[in-house]
């Protein structure tokens, strides 16, 4: 097995963050994998490092997820059913679903990071999330060495949350995610107000997958910064759900607060409106700071520490606190 020595995390993970791995392996089978867990079993796993803030260097073997391959399980008139290994790169896989005329994940284009880390946190952008296409994950279970199959149910899908960022964290790693994608009367989510906007601007009334797509990227370039030009992990924050007793007071005092239903008691609030509120919108300390135009976003401008982020974070959110009595829950994973 090549463990190496010494190794710079900083090209593994999209914030850009310069820490060191003591040892550090990439591995490409789920064979592989298995030997390694009867080696050690007190790993730390990095796959497409896109939801993640490192603070410190890592003590513990790296291991790289680099599993790669796309299989089709069956697919009958209307439907297909995939197998996708963990190793490959989510947006080239939403790609390759629309060349193949595949719908069901076009909206989450653009989304950084690998296919095997999707279920984890629910990706989800534009009024879709990938829950509504898993059929299954496989994961190994790190203490037996065993694979184990997850059914949709099993992964208890929530607002990017899952089962594996709850009761089985740090348990099992995920080998491949399964997917159950149309190929004909592709149920078409272009409501979102942006995508709307901008396939309007294109005078497109038809949408193929195609177009919703790249209507997706154009709205992500315009907001989102790109992580292989400025250090950044998406969403620093969840979206705050709050009781609507609360909501309808902040309403009251800020008219203009944006806001989604969540159920008759709940509403959720954009986390980045209420950055900017706070006047964090576009503010840079040194080499890091906040995204001028998504709030939500915290950015490394090269050279920043993940101590200095998670601070900047620590920041926002007692701010928040202050002035709406909101209490943000950060979405990325601080790794310290
Ligand atoms: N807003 C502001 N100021 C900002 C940012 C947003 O006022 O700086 C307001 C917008 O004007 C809008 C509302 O907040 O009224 C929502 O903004 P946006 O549509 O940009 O979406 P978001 O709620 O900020 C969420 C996801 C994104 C996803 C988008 C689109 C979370 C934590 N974030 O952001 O996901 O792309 O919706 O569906 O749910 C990610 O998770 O990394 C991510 C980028």
């Amino acid at each position: 097995m090549n463990i190496q020595q010494n190794i710079s995390l900083k090209n593994y993970n999209t914030f850009g963050i310069s820490v060191n791995a003591k040892r550090f392996i990439s591995v490409d089978s789920v064979y592989q994998l298995q030997q390694l867990l009867k080696i050690e079993k007190d790993i730390f796993l990095i796959s497409g490092g896109s939801n993640m803030l490192l603070t410190k260097d890592i003590e513990k073997l790296v291991v790289h997820i680099s599993i790669k391959g796309i299989s089709i399980d069956r697919e009958n008139e209307n439907d297909v059913f995939l197998t996708i290994n963990a190793g490959e790169d989510w947006h080239e896989f939403v790609l390759w679903c629309i060349a193949n005329n595949y719908g069901g994940i076009e909206n989450l284009s653009l989304i950084p990071g690998n296919v095997g880390t999707c279920p984890i946190q629910n990706i989800g952008a534009y009024g879709v999330e990938v829950k509504d296409t898993i059929t299954k994950v496989e994961a190994l279970a790190i203490e037996t060495g065993k694979l184990v199959t997850f059914s949709n149910d099993d992964c208890d899908f929530g607002y990017r949350n899952s089962i594996f960022k709850k009761e089985q964290k740090g348990k099992y790693i995920i080998t491949s995610v399964s997917f159950k994608l149309t190929k004909k009367n592709h149920l078409l989510n272009a409501s979102y107000g942006a995508i709307e906007t901008e396939l309007a601007s294109k005078n497109i009334q038809k949408p193929t997958l195609k177009n919703i797509s790249d209507a997706v990227i154009a709205i992500r370039k315009s907001k989102l910064p790109d992580p292989k030009e400025i250090g950044n992990s998406g969403s620093f924050f969840k979206n705050p759900i709050i009781a609507t007793t609360q909501f309808l007071a902040l309403q009251n005092k800020y008219p203009n607060i944006p806001s989604y239903t969540v159920s008759e008691t709940e509403t959720k609030v954009p986390a980045g409106w209420l950055i900017e509120q706070a006047g964090f919108k576009g503010k840079r300390f040194g080499n890091y700071g906040v995204h001028e135009k998504q709030a939500l976003v915290l950015v490394n401008y090269g050279g920043a520490s993940g101590n200095e982020i998670y601070q900047l974070a620590e920041k926002i959110k007692a701010t928040i606190l202050a002035k709406f009595g909101i209490s943000l829950e950060i979405e990325v994973n601080v790794i310290s």
